[in-house]
């Protein structure tokens, strides 16, 4: 089984290219962002507390996040494999998911690093923003969730280049360039 983990930087295509990898190689996508938004448009107790977190551009509490990931990988139907797109987003998540994949026979763990340059990231995340509804999707929230990854998510990286699962990609360009660059990306390697 494949959990292809898509990371990087709010704005950098997560969404974008799981949509796309998930066509190509029937994998099941699982955004952590999608799931604490539908817990707010639930209207739950817990998801008025997820609110407070992303709309100040700040993580949900590791543990909290976890037993949400691993509930809905195990609810999950059969599937060739899963996209990560969101999680992990700290190194605690990285180590968590690992354990958690050691004792499941035959997982296989990749991540694709989509590398964009700031201002291209802000630039898409407010043209997002007039549109998608988002409560983060907006220069200041953008800003702190910008920090956020540099200081809290970006280290999750070193943790996959030390065990050989890494791949960086150019994320800057048309969505279809960066689409064929992850596929030859992954040639080879799942
Ligand atoms: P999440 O929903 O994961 O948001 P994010 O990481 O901030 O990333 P985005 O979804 O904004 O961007 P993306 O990389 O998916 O890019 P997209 O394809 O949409 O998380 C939201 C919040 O939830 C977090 O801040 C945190 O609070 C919480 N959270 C989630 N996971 C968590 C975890 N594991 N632990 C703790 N907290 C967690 O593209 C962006 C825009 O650009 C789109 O409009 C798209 O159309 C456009 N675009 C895409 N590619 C291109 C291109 N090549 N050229 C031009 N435009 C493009
Ligand atoms: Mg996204």
């Amino acid at each position: 089984m494949l959990y292809l983990i898509l990371f990087g930087a709010p704005g950098s295509g997560k969404g974008t290219q799981s949509d796309l990898l998930v066509e190509k190689y029937k994998l099941t996508h699982l955004s952590t962002g999608d799931l604490l938004r539908k817990e707010i448009a639930s209207g739950s107790e817990l998801g008025k507390t997820i609110n407070e977190y992303i709309s100040n551009g700040n993580l949900i509490p590791d543990e909290m996040m976890i037993s949400m990931l691993s509930a809905h990988i195990d609810n999950t139907p059969a599937t060739a494999g899963f996209i990560l797109d969101g999680f992990p987003r700290t190194v605690a998540q990285a180590e968590a998911l690992q354990n958690m994949l050691e004792q499941r026979e035959g997982a296989q763990t990749q991540l694709v690093d989509l590398e964009v340059d700031k201002d291209e990231l802000i630039s898409r995340l407010l043209k997002r923003g007039e549109t998608s509804g988002r409560s983060d999707d907006n220069l200041e929230t953008i800003q702190k969730r910008l920090e956020v990854y540099e200081t809290k998510t970006k280290p999750v990286n070193d943790y996959y280049k030390a065990k050989g699962l890494h791949a960086c990609i150019d994320g800057m360009g048309t969505i279809d360039e960066i689409f064929q660059r992850i596929v030859k990306a992954l040639e080879g390697k799942i």
